[in-house]
């Protein structure tokens, strides 16, 4: 399998990053995860650009304007075959010899590479018989706007829904002995009561790209979509629950800890298969 790093493509053993690495060492770096269907990227444009903001944000060269790193992910997909895949890309502040907290020199070059994979597998059946969610704290800091590749949290937080048949986490934060439903480990929520559909505003959590084209489509459907912030019982008391991310898409919820859900309710159904008419 051929990868993209610092300006060329490379084979597995020329894959060399430095063990001093910003990347390594701090997870000094951010990454982003891009659908890839039938050979075609999907959203590239929408995650590049997220990327580029929080680049901007901390200060970390981006190496390639969005054209150009288009063009060396089209090349990459096709170099490796990849139909239904994922491009992983992830951008770090480069090596820094001293392993230093402060900022490297300014002639460090940041480390920029993708990977294009096949897709992960995911049991086809979940689409249709709902998932299971477990409630866990949000242990993260206060940068979860951002996609930054400082990811132990979340690996902890969807370990345990593993360890418990779960498929996701549902992570929560307390504030004045209340809990706030944020959002998955790598996934964004959304339940529907009433009709209406709502889901956590982006305080503090990734404003997902998928999370995005489902409030569109959903108003497009004409339905009214609110964002606020939701206490985690408000997700135990509604009618469905769904998650949306690149790799799951909309996927229903059955049940989040022992409390069960209406699986692909009308209101779901509708969403997912607008979703998929759109854009699979
Ligand atoms: N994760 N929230 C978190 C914390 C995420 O890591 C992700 C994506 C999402 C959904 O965002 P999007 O719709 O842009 O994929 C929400 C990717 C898929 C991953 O870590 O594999």
């Amino acid at each position: 399998m051929w990868a993209f790093l610092d300006g060329e493509f490379v084979q597995e053993k020329e894959r060399l990053v430095q063990l001093e690495n910003r990347g390594l060492t701090f997870a000094d770096g951010l990454f982003e995860v891009i659908r890839t269907l039938e050979g075609r990227i999907l959203f590239f444009e929408d995650h590049y650009s997220r990327m580029k903001k929080s680049a901007e944000f901390f200060n970390i060269e981006m190496r390639f304007p969005s054209e150009e790193a288009r063009r060396i992910a089209v090349e990459l997909v096709k170099r490796n075959g990849i139909e239904d895949g994922e491009l992983y890309i992830e951008l770090t502040r480069g090596t820094d010899p001293h392993r230093d907290h402060r900022y490297p020199p300014k002639e460090t070059r940041s480390t920029f590479f993708m990977l294009a994979l096949p897709l992960r597998k995911i049991d086809s059946t979940s689409w249709r018989d709902g998932v299971k969610l477990l409630t866990y704290p949000d242990l993260r800091h206060g940068l979860c706007e951002h996609k930054t590749i400082n990811l132990l949290p979340n690996v902890l937080a969807k370990n345990f829904a593993y360890a418990r048949g779960g498929y996701e986490a549902l992570m929560f934060r307390e504030s004045n002995g209340k809990k706030y439903a944020t959002e998955g480990g790598s996934s964004n929520y959304f339940f529907v009561k009433d009709g209406v559909f709502y889901t956590p505003e982006v305080d503090n959590i990734l404003s997902g790209i998928t999370r995005g084209k489902v409030i569109s489509l959903v108003e497009d459907l004409g339905y009214e979509v609110v964002e606020k912030r939701i206490a985690l019982e408000e997700f135990f008391n509604a009618e469905e629950v769904f998650l949306a991310s690149t790799v799951s898409r909309v996927m229903p919820v059955r049940a989040i800890d022992d409390v069960s859900f209406e699986v692909c309710g009308k209101h779901t159904a509708k969403v997912m298969r607008a979703y998929e008419d759109l854009f699979f």
